[in-house]
């Protein structure tokens, strides 16, 4: 019989607002050997990222939900320890999409080989993958940014944001971006080239950010929600373009929502001043990733594009890290280092 030697955390309960550590559960289970066609993976890195809040509920959404007693989901950087697939050999660094756990099975189907040489295999993680592209091509596609145009970005230092806000600025648009503290603020402003970098958790957000931005926003790339949206939707101009991307302040909220309905006040401002809203999910520009690829890695080598990882230690410290960037704990793409 196989050694118990493989860990995995599993979804034990649906969580109700913020997950706590006891809606996981971590078991042992035996390594699994593959069949034909298939590769043995082991986990290095996991990425923990806000869909997985999501992932956790039972209501009906773009994905399926994690079930309850089943690996929570997530995407991985891995070895392949063996093989008995034609296109993976011992030893290839691959992105799968895992799970938290320490080994898996994979047909090959949803794997892609990576070259440790080119850049850091952790970036396929965030910069040169799902966070990065998201940016790239919510930004270009929907936010259309032009040079002298205001770009307005939250969570301004997280995969996403970061990188709206570096493109933003080689497209030659003036970047602002809204993070939580005082130590994002000056990395996003020094290290990241945001023309101005605005707290949200100060109490006069609105004011700063109509100071922030003398001629209005024509793009706002929308990551969060809840009261950065109330500061930025005065600010909008005539034919503003606001991809929706994320809304993480409200993944947590149980309903009923706080009233009132805000919906009629939204809807005759999207007419009178013709704003753009536009909803997407990253995948449904797919077939943009080879030219994202070339452009996002001839950024970073030229150094026009910068990102920061914060890398965790441990499978175990998963339900702690996914608590803790719902919180905002997270300073930069957050990783965890599983081996
Ligand atoms: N549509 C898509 O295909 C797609 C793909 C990837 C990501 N996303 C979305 O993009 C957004 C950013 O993702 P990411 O991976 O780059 O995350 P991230 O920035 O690494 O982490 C989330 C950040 O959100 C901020 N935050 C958390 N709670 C908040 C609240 N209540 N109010 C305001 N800000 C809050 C925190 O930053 P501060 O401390 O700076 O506030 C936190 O660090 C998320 O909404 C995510 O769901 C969408």
């Amino acid at each position: 019989m196989a050694a118990l030697a493989n860990k995995r955390i599993l979804l034990a309960r649906r969580p109700e607002g913020m997950p706590k550590p006891e809606d996981f559960r971590t078991e042992e289970a035996p390594i699994p050997a593959p069949k034909e066609g298939e590769v043995l993976l082991r986990i290095l890195y996991l990425s923990l990222d806000p869909y997985l809040r999501g992932r956790m509920n039972a209501r009906k959404s773009y994905a399926k939900p994690v079930e309850i007693g089943h690996v929570m989901e997530g995407g991985t950087v891995a070895e392949v320890v063996e093989s008995r697939h034609k296109d993976f050999a011992k030893g290839d660094i691959v992105l799968s999409y895992s799970g938290w756990q320490i080994y898996a099975i994979s047909d090959g189907k949803d794997l892609r080989k990576l070259d440790p040489a080119a850049a850091p295999v952790t970036t396929a993680l965030g910069i040169l993958g799902m966070p990065g592209f998201t940016a790239y091509a919510g930004l270009l596609i929907i936010g259309k940014p032009k040079p002298g145009e205001t770009v307005v970005v939250a969570a301004a230092t997280g995969p996403v944001g970061a990188t709206v806000g570096q493109i933003a600025k080689i497209k030659g648009a003036r970047a602002v971006g809204i993070a939580g503290g005082a130590e994002k603020c000056s990395f996003a402003a020094q290290q990241l080239g945001f023309d101005a970098v605005i707290d949200h958790r100060a109490p006069d957000l609105a004011e700063r950010l109509k100071e922030a931005c003398p001629q209005g926003i024509d793009v706002y790339f929308e990551n969060v929600g809840g009261h950065v949206w109330d500061a930025v939707f005065p600010l909008l101009n005539d034919f503003a373009r606001i991809p929706v991307c994320g809304l993480i302040a409200q993944y947590n909220a149980t309903p009923p929502y706080p009233g009132p309905d805000r919906l009629p006040v939204v809807m005759r401002e999207v007419l009178s001043r013709s704003l753009q809203i536009r909803g997407f999910i990253q995948r449904e520009f797919a077939d943009q990733r080879p030219v994202f690829y070339k452009e996002m890695g001839q950024w970073i080598r030229e150094g026009r594009v910068k990102y920061r990882e914060d890398v965790i230690e441990g499978l175990d410290r998963a339900p702690e890290g996914l608590i803790g960037l719902l919180q905002g704990k997270n300073f930069g793409k957050l990783i965890v280092k599983v081996q």
